[in-house]
């Protein structure tokens, strides 16, 4: 399967600064079809730019999260509905700022997958334990929780959804998973997707973490690492061609 590398942007950018980085992405590649199928998540404000910039190019957009309602009194929110408006590709759901900060529960990041899938989105499901979660042996079964909510949603659109593997205790602090490491939780994950879908081969795990241009190629080589979703490394253009490339 062709490897997927979806940049997320966090709350970064700005109209000048976006447009360089697209514009160098656009740039490297040269209208060559990059290696690795490529996404990036804007905040919400600048899906706009990127669907004026990235129309007609190999890159994908998509946004950091959905409502998990549909419309309405809900202030603040962004519909899946208003994301399509914007030809949104994709929609992470459940990152674990967004669980640790906002208060999401399996059951909101379940909703919000289920939303996204609705309105033709598809969801980047992220799922990830802590490093006390990890030391007490519960990597596995916090993982697995998380999926099955999703899993649990979507039902008969299993298939069509993203996985994304952050372990929380490797974002955005340079310690990377090992490859040995994430591909054991990959391997728990493509499972337990194979008990819910005759096609667990179509779905893409990805892994997320302090990935970078040096450490992708050997995450990317495990069997069960289907990508990247990628932080830092992805607001800087020539490391996240390298990593686009590192998926070849
Ligand atoms: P970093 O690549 O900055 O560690 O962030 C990973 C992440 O959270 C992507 O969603």
């Amino acid at each position: 399967m062709k490897k997927l590398i979806v940049g997320n942007w966090k709350m970064n950018g700005s109209l000048a600064a976006n447009q360089s980085l697209v514009q160098a992405m656009l740039g490297g590649l040269a209208g060559q079809a990059p290696a690795s199928h490529m996404a990036l998540c804007a905040p919400s404000p600048y899906l706009a730019q990127l669907q004026l910039l990235l129309t007609g190019s190999a890159i994908a957009w998509g946004a950091q999260d959905v409502s998990s309602q549909e419309q309405g009194a809900f202030t603040g929110e962004v519909s899946a509905v208003m994301l399509k408006d914007f030809a949104c590709r994709y929609a992470i759901v459940g990152h674990s700022e967004r669980r640790q900060y906002h208060g999401e529960t399996d059951s909101v990041v379940a909703a919000k997958a289920q939303r996204a899938l609705a309105a033709g989105i598809t969801p980047i499901a992220c799922v990830g334990e802590t490093l006390a979660e990890r030391e007490a042996g519960q990597t596995e079964v916090v993982v697995k929780r998380q999926l099955a909510a999703v899993i649990h949603a979507v039902a008969h659109c299993t298939s069509e959804i993203v996985v994304a593997y952050e372990p929380v205790w490797a974002i955005g602090t340079g310690q990377t998973a090992t490859p040995e490491q994430a591909q054991s939780v990959h391997a728990v994950l493509r499972g337990q997707i194979a008990a819910a879908t005759e096609h667990p081969e179509r779905v893409h795990i990805l892994y997320g973490g302090s990935m970078n241009a040096a450490n992708a190629a050997s995450l990317l080589a495990q069997p069960d690492i289907d990508g990247g979703l990628i932080g830092g490394a992805s607001l800087k253009a020539a490391d996240f061609l390298q990593i686009v490339a590192a998926g070849a």
